[in-house]
């Protein structure tokens, strides 16, 4: 068992610790408070090939593994969490459920925009009535010659706001349950397209989050991704890695603020030493050092995984789980850590602990991840 990262991970590593410090960090603070689209630091993210890192360098992807995007996520998550949810959605939901289950036409001509930030995706499964409960989708897409007819509302959509691409969910045959759903690849320029409003959030306030409404939208056969009746399929195996990229997330907040408690710590002085010198701060510096590390084996034990081709089902709701529960009790402490000023915006601690908040709820509730994991060690 080897736990050293390679030459290329710390290079990855640098990069992204580099572009989160030196492009990220200023002005993340305003970004946040007026809840700005960060489209210039998106533009930058693509051009340094953070947007399509896995994809296969044919279609214009960095060829990289599992293991580098994680360690990429929670450099740039330590940092800036609204960069890091696009860039999580568009690797793992979007561009890999696309490259392992497109056609090569659809690859040809997506994949390979979306793997350069050229294009940016979304991907489309919750609904106004269908969020845990996945299965009970409303949206229809009815088959009319070789088209289908797209009707239905989305909401939560990260990146829809910016999104050139979605990746929609959508019932076909409701009379087959979840066997009848379908996923399709619908252009955000169609008629018919509508991104409504953008959520006013407690944090990744700088993200978009919109509803997306679809009326009467005419979608060609050819981009339904797979057999009829993959959608359902499709949704479950690419969140499973899509919770692997919030994990990451998720890690990278808790280090973040972990990172800052600890300098912190070190500088300010009460009863007439460091507060690092207490052993009620040293004890908290502790326990979120253990935990994240802890959290990383989890995180990189599931990358791991499924970069070797084996079932990463169990392990990636276990890293969502357990990462995101860590990145909420970190950033509490870290604000507890701080004091007053871990209160305050400047010391980022605050926009930490709001963004962690996140992690526990989306790509699968905690408490979805826990009926994944007692599913799993519980069947026969
Ligand atoms: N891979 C492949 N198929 C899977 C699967 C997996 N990992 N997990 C389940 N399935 C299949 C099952 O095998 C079953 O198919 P069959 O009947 O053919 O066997 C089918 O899916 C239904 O499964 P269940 O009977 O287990 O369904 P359920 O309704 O009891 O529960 C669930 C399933 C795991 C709770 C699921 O609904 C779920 O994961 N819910 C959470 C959804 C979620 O994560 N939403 C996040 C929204 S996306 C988002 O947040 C993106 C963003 O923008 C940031």
């Amino acid at each position: 068992m080897n736990f050293e990262l390679t030459e290329e991970h710390l290079m990855i590593q640098k990069a992204a610790r580099d572009f989160a410090n030196n492009e990220l960090l200023p002005g993340v603070i305003e970004r946040d408070e007026n809840a700005t689209y960060p489209a210039e630091q998106m533009k930058k993210m693509a051009d340094l090939g953070f947007l399509g890192m896995m994809v296969d360098p044919k279609y214009n992807g960095g060829g990289m593994d599992t293991i580098s995007y994680v360690i990429a996520m929670e450099e740039i998550s330590k940092i800036d969490s609204s960069c890091s949810v696009a860039m999580s959605v568009n690797n793992s939901l979007v561009c890999w459920g696309l490259e392992r289950y497109g056609t090569e036409e659809q690859k040809q001509k997506y994949l390979t925009k979306l793997a350069t930030g050229e294009y940016l995706g979304a991907f489309c499964l919750s609904e106004p009535e269908a969020g845990s409960d996945a299965t009970q989708q409303r949206t229809t897409a009815i088959e009319s010659g070789d088209h289908y007819i797209l009707n239905g509302t989305k909401n939560w959509i990260t990146n829809g706001g910016a999104a050139d691409i979605f990746l929609v969910i959508a019932q076909t045959h409701p009379e087959k349950r979840h066997k009848g759903i379908n996923v399709f690849i619908v252009d955000c320029n169609w008629p018919g397209v509508t991104v409504a409003a953008k959520e006013r959030k407690m944090g990744i306030r700088a993200s978009y989050t919109n509803s997306i409404l679809f009326n009467d939208v005419k979608v060609p056969r050819e981009n339904r991704i797979g057999e009829d009746g993959f959608g359902f399929s499709f949704a479950m195996k690419t969140l499973s890695g899509g919770r692997i990229g919030i994990a990451s997330q998720a890690l990278g907040i808790a280090s973040g603020a972990y990172e800052l408690s600890l300098a912190y710590s070190k500088e300010r002085t009460a009863f007439g030493k460091p507060i690092s010198k207490h052993q009620a701060i040293a004890f908290k510096l502790a326990d979120m050092a253990t935990e994240i590390e802890a959290a990383r084996m989890l995180v990189y034990h599931a990358a791991w995984l499924k970069d070797e081709g084996q079932n990463f089902d169990l392990a990636s709701s276990m890293a969502k789980l357990f990462a995101s529960e860590v990145a909420m009790k970190t950033t509490v402490e870290a604000v507890q850590v701080h004091g007053g000023y871990g209160y305050t915006k400047e010391y980022h601690v605050e926009r930490l602990m709001r963004d962690a908040k996140i992690t526990q709820i989306y790509e699968g509730t905690s408490e979805i991840q826990r009926i994944v994991i007692s599913r799993a060690i519980l069947s026969d």
